[in-house]
């Protein structure tokens, strides 16, 4: 590789870590997604360069129609897709990622198996390791998806899974080690593709005993997956950008899976094995909530909200379902004018994919300063007069600090209960994302506005503005 072209990716690996360190505000967010989709975009023709440095035969009338029919489905995928469907699409894209990267590394691996050239073990390690990590997380992210859309959202498991899952990952392991010392062996060819179609069921194994609901965190995994695999590629076609690009992908989408687990407080393991949603916990916890349930209408509920000094909402899914966040910004604005101090309480895992709240207020505009982390705002929630929780429900679960029988115990939820007045706006008594009861829909000091989210909240902004 030139000169050039290495201080050109160097460029690159800054752009890219400068995107990262950009998204991690909402205020610097977008800029940061320009300035890392600026470094794929400079990478992407710096390769060209390096791909013609190795001689190798460009069918650049091939390459510019696979560009163009990338970018449509990229656009028009982008533009049309719904705020609630976007995991669905981190997941295709990723899954689309993980199988490029495994077919580059397949590709390159029986060309060189099959010429002269013959593949080193040092060359094959990556080459194989790009090929079994991309292959898994493509057919993975397949089955997510799926499950996103409602296509078998339940776990599906069987007696001897784990077991049998552990065999194919021995034969899959073993395949490995043979070829990397047999690359260019008489049976190379047959065991690779054995290799590829086992790595392929293997993702598929990985991801059916998971729940729907856990899909967020197994994509976040896929997706580190398909980095370390790109990183893999970066190896074995020597480009500096892949390799950086990939182990960012792959840390980032790490420390992602970490932290989406600490707030669920569930350890990886209980969400790769654990089969969550399957029912069982869910029933042990779902009878003998004590207190009633006391409905509540709109125009009280917007006296309360009036006359009140402090509101701390609590926005969940139910919010992204309805899309109601521009009727809670008009609703906040409302009570501001009255000179009632407004904040949103955001949950790390509120929602279906991290940030989800975040982006949702962040297109209705609602001021970034409003916006209070959990932690900020939990030790301050007994000063609340009325905490408005809108389509949340696990994450305002009392039951995960009071019942140790619970399947989300122990997992850190905003503590609306301790606020003077709480109003719960969902449509029904319907059970959340864990599908266990919530004893906060039964205390004494909580009411339920019953509808739609949009809806309850434009009657609720009417009526503030007559009262
Ligand atoms: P959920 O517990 O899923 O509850 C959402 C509530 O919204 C439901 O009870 C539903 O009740 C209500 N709802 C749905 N549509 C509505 C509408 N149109 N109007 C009003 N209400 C509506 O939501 P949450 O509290 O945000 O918790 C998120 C859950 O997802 C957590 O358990 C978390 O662990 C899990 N999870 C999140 C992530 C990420 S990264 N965010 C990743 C994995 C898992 P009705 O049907 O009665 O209306």
């Amino acid at each position: 590789m030139s000169s050039t072209l290495a201080l050109i990716f160097i460029g690159v690996a800054v752009l890219f870590i400068l995107g990262i360190k950009f998204l991690s505000s909402p205020k610097t967010a977008r800029y940061g997604n320009l300035l890392a989709a600026a470094g794929m975009v400079v990478a992407f023709f710096a390769t060209i360069p390096l791909m013609q440095l190795h001689e190798w035969n460009l069918n650049c009338t091939l390459m510019a129609v696979g560009i163009v029919i990338g970018l449509v489905i990229g656009a028009i995928g982008a533009y049309s897709v719904k705020m609630t469907a976007m995991p669905q699409m981190v997941a295709a894209f990723n899954g689309l990622g993980g199988g490029s990267a495994a077919l580059v590394a397949s590709l390159e691996f029986l060309r060189r198996s099959h010429s002269l050239e013959g593949v080193a073990v040092s060359a094959a390690v990556p080459m194989l390791f790009a090929t079994l990590i991309g292959s898994l997380s493509f057919s993975g992210s397949i089955i997510a998806f799926l499950k996103l859309e409602g296509k078998f959202e339940r776990p599906h498991t069987f007696p001897g899974q784990n077991f049998l899952n552990g065999l194919v990952l021995l034969v899959i392991r073993g395949l490995g080690g043979w070829l990397t010392f047999n690359a260019s062996g008489s049976n190379s060819a047959t065991a690779f593709v054995v290799m590829f179609v086992l790595a392929l069921a293997f993702g598929v194994a990985m991801v059916m005993p998971i729940g729907g609901a856990d899909m967020p965190v197994v994509i976040s995994l896929l997706n580190s997956f398909t980095g370390l695999a790109v990183a893999g590629d970066g190896f074995v076609i020597n480009n500096l950008s892949m390799i950086v690009a990939g182990t960012l992908v792959g840390s980032s989408g790490t420390l992602l899976t970490l932290l989406m687990c600490k707030a669920m407080n569930r350890p990886v393991t209980n969400v790769l094995f654990g089969a969550f949603g399957s029912g069982g916990g869910s029933q042990a916890a779902a009878g003998g909530v004590a207190g009633t349930v006391k409905p509540i209408q709109a125009d009280e509920a917007a006296l309360l909200l009036s006359y009140a000094q402090r509101v701390v909402i609590v926005p969940g899914y139910g919010m992204a379902v309805a899309q109601a966040q521009h009727s809670v910004r008009e609703l906040s604005d409302e009570l501001g004018k009255r000179g009632v101090e407004v904040q949103f309480a955001i949950h790390p895992v509120a929602g279906r994919m991290p940030g989800h709240m975040n982006v949702l207020l962040a297109e209705a505009n609602v001021p970034y300063d409003q916006l209070q982390e959990m932690e900020a705002i939990n030790p301050s929630m007994d000063r609340v007069d009325v905490c408005l929780v809108i389509g949340a429900n696990d994450v305002v679960n009392p039951a995960a600090r009071e019942e140790k029988s619970s399947p989300i115990y122990g997992m850190p939820i905003i503590e609306a209960d301790h606020a003077k007045t709480v109003i719960v706006m969902k449509r029904s008594m319907a059970k959340g994302f864990a599908g266990i009861e919530n004893h906060l829909f039964y205390k004494d000091n909580t009411r339920m506005l019953f509808g739609d989210a949009k809806a309850s909240l434009n009657a609720l902004v009417a009526a503030v503005k007559a009262s």
